[in-house]
């Protein structure tokens, strides 16, 4: 007989078995792109595998295509590939799959794979080059809409008043419920504000995710009109909802302002009809604090009720990443100042029926921002990721280091993973921890990079800036990080060699923002370490001048 303190440490260290290894597979499972795309070339058979197995493990309801179990995708994709439609099918019915169920996931197996060995885009570019018609095709993420095959086309947008669609709304209650659960589960209770970030691109992409989540937290759901259209919300009843309504900080880019201007008048709207519900203030955050920012500011309703923001008209972007990559600036808050006063202009209709297209409302921003507890956003594809792009931490990063100042405490910052089979919400550190394992340090995905030469060194550069933008905005990245950084790229001889064989201008910088981020206390490092690679810059700079 075994003690029950020895069976609970038995029990405590199969948990923490087990948690490690679920880590182990969603670093081993996540997709990442394994090389740039170079223009006019199909993919490869690897890359059509992998494509083909993600596109088989989504559910289309629209398409009549449920998803391959998750167990079997891998060998039924496999025997797809090198028998064909009729012997994967077969191959699930041994497993006791019904043919009916899963034949037509490999008849649209059969459509992308097809389209994906055409590629059109050379002979596209050329037509359009001589002033012909380039007919145009969804804009989307291959995985989530197929339907964007072949490449080599124009894109179109959707039609904003579809915005959320009937999908995205249903997709988007779990993935609300999942963020507010996480911080639940973290701070013991709801968050009363939380600022989201929305994107055009994204929400052409998902049909509405992010908008859908934003209605979701406010206890809303859209209404169509009598054309079909979504022009109007109505209030999910308390009681129904079962949690309070959170107020919610909606940062809009200039994109998505210009793409989804019937949207923006849906997200105002949601928020000034939640904000005049006669309920307990306990139970709806938002007017809470708009009759508090009434009695307080004496200002009125109207004002007190602007929640969404984004550029000047005819302006974009928050330039916090501009200002990140130069290394000029002096302390963090004025990366989350400068946030502000680029994304400080109101957007939506006052309760008199008036117009707001970009009114400068610095002051109700601040405010607004002073009530946040956590900030979030949507990640809906999986091409590109929060170090692949600088836009990532100018926004969520930008956004979070104006609250830090105005609520004189750190939100909570989480991204959810629509992707995932599951729905999943992971936090900043989270993320960049993952992403830093399956890309910028993971062989496969820099040993694709540098099979590009030049741009592949440049890339691997881009990379680690990125991460350093989290750094700069969140204080989200991890010693380990860019220590790992440093030995894989730098401290590897031979590594160093073909770093400044193919880009040593990249090299340098590489170099340059590591000892930054020591610098500005976000690497805590021996200083044996700091020497190396101040030899390493020195060097590099030595051939850069054609000392070398
Ligand atoms: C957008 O689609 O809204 C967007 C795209 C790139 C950077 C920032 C925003
Ligand atoms: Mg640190």
């Amino acid at each position: 007989m075994k003690s029950v303190a020895e069976n609970t440490s038995k029990d405590e260290r199969d948990a923490k078995v087990f948690a490690l290894y679920e880590q182990l597979l969603e670093i081993e499972q996540r997709l990442i792109p394994t090389g740039l795309h170079v223009f006019g070339r199909a993919s490869s058979a690897g890359e059509k595998i992998d494509l083909l197995k993600m596109i088989a493990s989504f559910d289309r309801a629209e398409a009549g295509v449920r998803a391959l179990p998750e167990n079997l995708v891998d060998e039924a994709v496999r025997e797809f590939v090198s028998a064909g439609t009729e012997a994967a099918v077969r191959f699930l019915e041994q497993k006791g799959l019904s043919a009916a169920e899963t034949r037509p996931v490999f008849v649209l197996l059969e459509t992308v794979s097809t389209k994906l060995q055409t590629n059109n885009e050379l002979d596209s570019l050329v037509r359009a080059l001589q002033g012909e018609f380039i007919e145009p095709g969804p804009g989307a993420d291959i995985i989530q809409n197929p339907d964007i095959l072949p490449t080599g086309r124009n894109t179109h947008a959707i039609n904003p008043y579809g915005v959320p669609s009937a999908a995205a709304f249903t997709r988007s209650e779990a993935v609300a419920n999942s963020l507010l659960d996480r911080y639940r589960n973290e701070n013991g209770r709801y968050p009363e504000a939380m600022a989201l970030v929305l994107w055009g691109l994204d929400n052409i992409k998902t049909q509405g995710e992010g908008v859908a989540q934003a209605l979701w937290l406010l206890g809303t759901r859209p209404v169509r009109d009598a054309l079909n259209r979504t022009t109007n919300v109505e209030a999910i009843p308390l009681a129904q909802l079962g949690r309070p309504r959170i107020d919610v900080v909606m940062t809009v880019s200039g994109i998505f302002r210009d793409l989804f201007s019937p949207t923006v008048q849906l997200l105002d709207k949601a928020v000034r009809l939640v904000a005049q519900l006669h309920e307990p203030l306990e139970s709806n955050y938002v007017r809470k604090h708009v009759l508090q920012q009434v009695e307080q500011d004496a200002c009125d309703l109207d004002d007190a009720a602007v929640r969404v923001f984004s550029n000047a008209p005819g302006n974009y972007g928050t330039n916090v990443n501009f200002m990140v990559m130069d290394s000029q600036w002096e302390r963090e808050e004025t990366l989350g100042d400068l946030f502000v006063t680029r994304k400080c202009f109101a957007y939506g209709r006052d309760s008199k029926g008036s117009a707001i297209e970009g009114r400068e409302a610095r002051v109700a921003m601040d405010r607004a921002l002073a009530r946040v507890e956590a900030t979030y956003q949507n990640i809906d594809t999986f091409e590109i990721g929060l170090t692949d792009v600088d836009h990532y931490f100018e926004y969520l990063g930008g956004v979070s280091k104006a609250v830090e100042k105005r609520a004189k405490a750190r939100p909570a910052i989480y991204l959810s993973d629509s992707l995932s089979r599951d729905v999943k919400i992971r936090t900043l550190e989270e993320t960049v921890r993952l992403e830093t394992r399956a890309k910028t340090l993971n062989p496969k995905w820099y040993e694709g990079m540098l099979k590009h030469g030049f741009r592949g060194v440049a890339e691997i550069e881009n990379h680690v800036s990125n991460t350093f933008g989290w750094s700069a905005t969140a204080d989200a990245v991890d010693d380990w990080i860019y220590s790992e950084v440093a030995n894989t790229f730098l401290f590897d001889e031979s590594m160093l060699e073909r770093l400044r064989d193919l880009n040593p201008h990249s090299a340098h910088s590489l170099v340059q923002r590591l000892l930054e981020a020591n610098g500005r206390g976000y690497w805590d490092v021996e200083d044996s370490v700091l020497e190396k690679l101040r030899d390493i810059s020195r060097s590099l700079e030595d051939q850069l001048e054609g000392v070398a």
